[in-house]
């Protein structure tokens, strides 16, 4: 496994929709592994393959509770439905330091490839179904700031850190 540098900075890579998947070969694999370490190193909770420059649609997420890690691996991942709204603070890796409330469905239903090629389906709420949605559309090129409600301004964000 190796560390992947995260782009960030409206990088080109981040702004154009990823490609599917159409093998999982062991560069796909290698990947994965590459990113779940990239994104344990950068203390993340979602990573998506275009933050790593790779313009494929992947995304990882720690579906895990209480500083316990639990991955979740999707590949080409499709939202079959979402139900619900709620506001809710987010950053993201590729924008640091930035914060902003974001409006998203808090109830999911996900349908994606995991690693072996089995398509996998999951449902999801809360603060999973907000990292599933921010990441899906990291894979369309789009970034949070992009649909934030509102930014933190400077103060509010000591209090946050
Ligand atoms: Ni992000």
């Amino acid at each position: 496994m190796a560390l992947r540098k995260i782009l960030s900075d409206n990088h080109p890579v981040l702004r154009t929709p990823a490609r599917e998947v159409a093998k999982i070969n062991s560069g796909v694999l290698r990947l994965l592994d590459d990113m779940i370490e990239t994104m344990r190193e950068a203390q993340g909770v979602g990573l998506a393959a275009n933050q790593v420059g790779v313009s494929k649609r992947i995304l990882i997420a720690d579906a895990g509770k209480d500083g316990e890690e639990k991955i979740i691996e999707l590949i080409n991942p499709q939202c079959d439905s979402a139900e619900g709204e709620e506001v809710g603070l987010e950053g993201c890796l590729s924008v640091p330091g930035a914060y902003g409330e974001v409006s998203r469905a808090t109830e999911l239903s996900v349908r994606a490839l995991n690693r072996e090629g089995r398509e996998i389906k999951l449902r999801v709420s809360g603060l999973l179904a907000r990292i599933l949605q921010h990441e899906m559309d990291h894979l369309e090129g789009i970034l949070f700031t992009d649909k934030a409600l509102r930014m933190l301004d400077p103060e509010e964000l000591q209090s946050e850190e």
